[in-house]
């Protein structure tokens, strides 16, 4: 199996430094940048929108992977396309046509994910597998980092790994959401490809981000 890439979460970096956050954790050799969008509404917190993502844009030397916690998704997707995002990943409940919205994001030029929530079924996937690149398994309920890992999900990981390698198509597996060193192996042996990780990549300031990334990437090739 590839190396698993790490998608570091900016939702645990200091805002105020948000460039220079950006920068040294693409330097201590992360794979993605992780962007969380809030929007009050679909999930209880509010974050960044898409000038945001465009000001960090020149500071990212890895791709940004934008998870977008908002509803509705299609007003802003030519938004956070032209800002610089590589990947897009909805919620398949944020509105009424989730297959259009997969659409939608791929005609933007973009990699297209779903995020499925601790209670969303994977069934939600039936007639949409087609569409996507990516599944984001959400292993907290989605509004704040810092949330402990939700053990349940690791049979759901079991599952998507075992539908996605079915399907013969090439589609990530990422997991968001209190994945640390102590439970990175669990997640991967699960069938995960790609971790998001806030708290366990920002943790002790820049000059801890590179031995935060290799310990992550090291727990999961144990
Ligand atoms: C939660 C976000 C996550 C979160 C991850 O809604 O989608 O990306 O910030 O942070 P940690 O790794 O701290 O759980
Ligand atoms: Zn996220």
């Amino acid at each position: 199996m590839a190396d698993v890439k790490i998608s570091p979460s900016i939702l645990s970096a200091d805002f105020a430094r948000l460039g220079d956050e950006v920068a040294a954790i693409c330097a201590a050799g992360c794979d993605y940048v992780h962007v969380d969008v809030m929007d009050g509404h679909f999930v209880p917190n509010l974050t960044i929108g898409p000038d945001v993502v465009k000001a960090i844009k020149p500071h990212a030397t890895k791709p940004l992977d934008v998870h977008l916690m908002i509803a509705p998704v299609d007003p802003y997707i030519s938004a956070f396309a032209e800002a610089g995002a590589e990947i897009i990943t909805f919620h398949p409940e944020a509105g009424p046509h989730p297959h259009r919205t997969a659409q939608a994001i791929r005609a933007a030029g973009c990699r297209v994910g779903v995020s499925l929530n601790p209670a969303t079924p994977v069934s939600v996937l039936d007639s949409l597998i087609d569409e996507i690149d990516l599944i984001l398994v959400m292993s907290v309920n989605p509004g704040f980092g810092g949330q402990s890992f939700i053990e349940s999900q690791l049979d759901k990981i079991r599952i998507l790994r075992a539908m996605i390698d079915a399907s013969g198509r090439d589609i990530e597996l990422e997991v968001d959401g209190g994945v640390n060193r102590e439970n990175a192996a669990q997640v991967i042996e699960a069938g995960a490809s790609m971790l998001v990780a806030g708290t366990a990549s920002f943790a002790g300031g820049a000059e801890k981000y590179a031995d935060n990334i290799t310990a992550l990437r090291n727990a999961a090739r144990a």
